[in-house]
Parts: structure tokens; sequence; C-alpha cells
């Protein structure tokens, strides 16, 4: 697979990241109003989320028409719970937005058939005609969406171990570390990679070395983020902290 290079914004800081962000999402709502969107959880895109909500309350952007899909959710959580990502997006954003809520995919974390999930997470993602734009986070070992060091580049949507680190890195939302969830269901990184365009968003030094190994390392399983110089239309758009080791 050919090599392309990772674009990058580069913000002051993290309300920069927020509307920039939210900004390259807006112009493309515009442009195609029944756009399919790839959305991510996760400390970081909440800010964007806050300034979507008020370019549609004050600027009208319209997301009658907008199909979305969610990277991951976790294995066993109801989706009333507090820390599921179907709570996450509706408190977010769902709530405070004119979109259809029967519009917005996220895996069923609670399903007696996980498999079955992902499978028909992916015919669902064709149907609606692919991803046009998708948002991602990074972790602190270079994980996108729950796709851990080690994932193959040909991943699909499916079942997932969660790292230690990620655990760990995740167990400040729950009550403590023994709360968090073990697995996931996550969209897999060819899945990822066959999104029109990708957005990349990421503040803080922690991230400064996954940032660097992603856009300037060798494309290798230990960093999944490095899988996405195999992209052709990929931007990553992060503050100046998590950009002092490129
Ligand atoms: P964060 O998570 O936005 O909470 O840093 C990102 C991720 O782990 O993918």
């Amino acid at each position: 697979m050919e090599r392309k290079s990772i674009k990058l914004v580069i913000c002051k800081d993290k309300n920069a990241v927020a509307v920039s962000s939210a900004q390259i999402f807006a112009d493309e709502i515009r442009r195609k109003p029944a756009i399919v969107l790839g959305l991510a959880t996760g400390g970081t895109p909440i800010g964007m989320y806050r300034e979507l909500i008020r370019l549609h309350k004050e600027e009208g952007l319209d997301f009658s028409r907008v199909v979305s899909f969610n990277l991951d959710e976790y294995l066993g959580l109801a989706p009333e719970h507090r820390q599921s990502y179907r709570y996450f997006m509706d408190s977010n954003l769902f709530n405070y937005i004119n979109i259809d809520k029967s519009n917005t995919y996220i895996l069923d974390g609670l399903s007696k058939d996980p498999k079955g999930v992902c499978r028909k997470f992916e015919e669902d993602i064709k149907k609606a005609g692919g991803i046009d734009l998708q948002l991602l986070g990074i972790g602190r070992n270079g994980h996108i969406a729950f796709n851990e060091p080690g994932c193959s580049l040909d991943s699909r949507t499916g079942v997932v171990n969660l790292t230690q680190k990620t655990i760990k890195d995740n167990s400040r939302f729950f009550k403590d570390e023994s709360e968090v969830p073990r697995q996931a269901l996550s969209m897999g990184i060819a899945t990822i990679l066959e999104v029109k365009k990708i957005v990349l968003l990421t503040t803080g030094e922690g991230k400064a070395k996954a940032v660097a190994e992603s856009v300037n390392g060798p494309v290798t399983s230990k960093v999944p983020a490095s899988y996405l110089q195999h992209h052709s239309d990929c931007t990553f758009v992060i503050d100046k902290e998590a950009a002092q080791n490129l």
C-alpha cells in the first residue's frame, strides 16, 4: 500500500482545535446535507460538539438529513449507562441538534450476538453509501477507536480487548478501574481506511509521542494510527502541545 502524508493543522490551544474542527464538519454538512458522518467519543471531541451545537442554534446548521455511525461501544454496557457511548452521544450532541436519532448508528454493547451486530453495522455503512467524513481521536498508545497496538491493517468491525493502558486512561470516567469494561465493539482499521475523509483531533503533551510516531514513524501495528498514512485524505487537527515532537 502506498504511503501518503498526513496533513496537519496546528492550533494555539484546545479551544482553537474545537473551533477549527467544527468548521471543517460544518462546511462539509452544508456542502452535502445528507452527509454520512463517522463520530467519536472521549474527552477531546466534546469541545467540537459544543461548537457544532452553537452553529446549529445560532447559525441554523441543519442536521436533519445527516446520518452518523459511531466508532465504538463498550461491551456489556446498556445504552442508558452513563458511560456508554450512546449516552455520551445523546448528552454531548444529539439531544441538542436536529438529527433524526433513527439515523444515528451505535453498536449495541448489550447484544447477545455481538458478532452479528458488527456484521450488520458494516452492512449499514455500505447501505448508507459509505462514510464521507470520519472524526477520530488517538490514545496515548496510538490506538484509534478501540484498535489497540497489535491490531491488523485488514481488521473489520468486531469485538476487541482493551489494553491495560486504555483501561487506566478511561477509568477517569468511571468510579474506579475495576468498573471499566475489558472489551468493546469497534470499527476495524480496514473499515476506517475506507472512509472518504478523516479528521483526527487531539490535544496535550500526553499525546505528542503518539502523534509524532503516527505522522513520521514507520507504518506499524505497534502504533495503530500510523496506518492512517495509507489514507489519501487524513488531517490531524492538534494543539501546540500535541505537536511538540513533530
Ligand atoms: P481522549 O481519548 O479524547 O479522551 O483523549 C481519545 C482516545 O482514546 O481515542
